[in-house]
């Protein structure tokens, strides 16, 4: 079997298929452009003494505005506290307060119940027990390749073709698992790596895999604001530890509060952008202990020679996470026979139209796993020689200003329509525009305001933030 994508759900869904044999295609070194290994919030897990699995169920429906699949949700997060254990078995180092797990709390969730690693390393944290465990796995082989086509005959799934430097790579195989990461590489600002511009869900649509949510896209209001594409995240938890939102002339602005729900925050950080002002999170107060609590936060800030001690951080907001992707079931099971999916690009029902914080992380190692053992428990199907051509390379350079001027954190019909026009035209070129239109049309066809799904002719927005 082969699974596409080495950050969390691909290296777990790997761990949990073993000793079944997994060609497991990277196109970098494990660990390099995972959008895992830069996830700062944690994992929320409902472990602690005043919480339960229906709290955090609770908390995430109503995140989700109405439009989480329930079914998804009671398993994903009834599934939470036994990954936990899981991830501790495996090697993840959680951080602790004495002997116990020490909980956090994030914007939106009724109990301390974010576990993190090394403060804001989560990700990294996680990557790296799960990383020693793949390569210390005989069953994994780990190809450092880039997944260019699912090749799907009369019986499903028949392979990947993929490509090394000039080479090409035609690998059979009855299963495969996309687990591919996000979309924020579609947008000029994104807290994503800037390659993350939705291979997987190109893949899909190529093979022709049901996609569903497309629209449900959660903007971060606290990238840093730097040159590049790719901007570092300053996380939610910074906030939680008493930063406030200032703008050029040191006024607070934010009025539903410096912790509203995500979405209410973003807007209200782009409408004030929008508006000709700078935005900036001032973290002066946390003083010292900004560098123990957030030291990759920290490094981040030094980097731009910004010291958050003295100086507040510029922000902006960036997109942040795909909540919509390819469709899948409770194992993983897209809507073509063999194919899989798992992490960011699928859409499990478990965000609906916004994600709770912390829940992505959760999602990917459980899904991840349920895919991994789905698949182990297949009957292998008699391997076939796979025939394709490798496809025209995504761009996402064209793409990417008129996915921020239109499909950002407000829309409206007049921009999303301009939009569709835009990517219909390069479309049959470039299949990152293909993918855009899909975006845009799904937007368009999403007539009212729900969720990460902002449009302006919907006057709530405006008022909350
Ligand atoms: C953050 O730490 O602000 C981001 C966490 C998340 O997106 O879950």
């Amino acid at each position: 079997m082969i699974i596409i994508g080495g950050g969390v759900a691909g290296l777990m869904a790997a761990l949990a298929a073993s000793p079944h044999p997994v060609t497991l295609l990277n196109p970098g070194p494990l660990g390099v452009g995972a959008a895992s290994a830069m996830s700062q919030g944690g994992l929320a897990a409902a472990v602690g003494a005043d919480d339960s699995v229906a709290l955090h169920v609770a908390d995430t429906l109503a995140a989700g505005a109405g439009l989480c699949d329930p079914e998804a949700v009671e398993r994903i997060i009834g599934a939470g506290p036994a990954l936990v254990e899981t991830l501790l078995r495996l090697g993840v180092r959680f951080d602790r307060h004495g002997a116990d797990l020490a909980l956090g709390l994030e914007a939106a969730h009724a109990r301390p119940r974010i576990l993190h690693g090394n403060g804001d390393q989560t990700g990294a944290e996680i990557m790296r027990a799960l990383m020693v465990r793949v390569r210390a796995t005989p069953s994994i082989t780990i190809v450092r390749a880039a997944a260019r086509k699912i090749v799907v005959g009369d019986n499903g799934v028949a392979g990947v073709l993929a490509v090394r430097g000039s080479e090409i790579l035609l690998l059979p195989s009855d299963r495969v698992l996309l687990a591919t990461g996000g979309i924020g590489g579609l947008f000029s600002h994104t807290t994503n790596p800037e390659g993350a511009i939705g291979h997987g869900l190109m893949l899909a649509m190529d093979a022709g895999a049901a996609l569903a949510d497309l629209e449900f896209i959660q903007f971060h209001p606290t990238a840093l604001d730097v040159a590049g594409a790719s901007l570092p995240l300053i996380s939610e938890a910074v906030r939680g530890e008493g930063a406030r939102f200032i703008d050029e002339t040191g006024a607070y602005f934010m009025r539903g509060g410096d912790l509203a729900p995500r979405d209410v925050v973003a807007r209200g950080v782009f409408a004030h952008v929008q508006a000709g002002h700078q935005v900036f999170l001032d973290a002066r107060g946390i003083g010292a202990r900004f560098a123990t609590r957030f030291p990759s936060i920290a490094a981040i800030c030094a980097r731009a020679e910004i010291d958050p001690m003295t100086q507040p951080i510029p922000v902006r907001p960036a997109a942040h996470y795909h909540m919509g992707g390819v469709v899948v079931d409770a194992a993983g099971r897209t809507s073509i026979e063999g194919l899989y999916a798992a992490g960011e690009v699928a859409r499990t029902g478990l965000h609906g139209a916004n994600r709770l914080a912390s829940n992505s992380l959760l999602e990917a190692a459980i899904c991840g796993e349920a895919a991994g053992q789905a698949m182990a428990a297949l009957h292998a199907k008699p391997l076939r020689d796979v025939r394709a051509e490798v496809p025209v390379l995504p761009d996402a350079v064209p793409v990417r200003p008129i996915m921020s001027a239109h499909l950002g954190v407000l829309r409206d019909a007049a921009g999303m329509g301009l939009a569709e026009e835009k990517f219909a035209e390069m479309a049959g070129q470039n299949p990152a525009a293909a993918l855009a239109l899909r975006i845009a049309q799904a937007a368009l066809a999403r007539k009212n305001s729900v969720g990460a799904h902002a449009r302006v002719e919907t006057k709530q927005f405006y008022k909350a933030a």
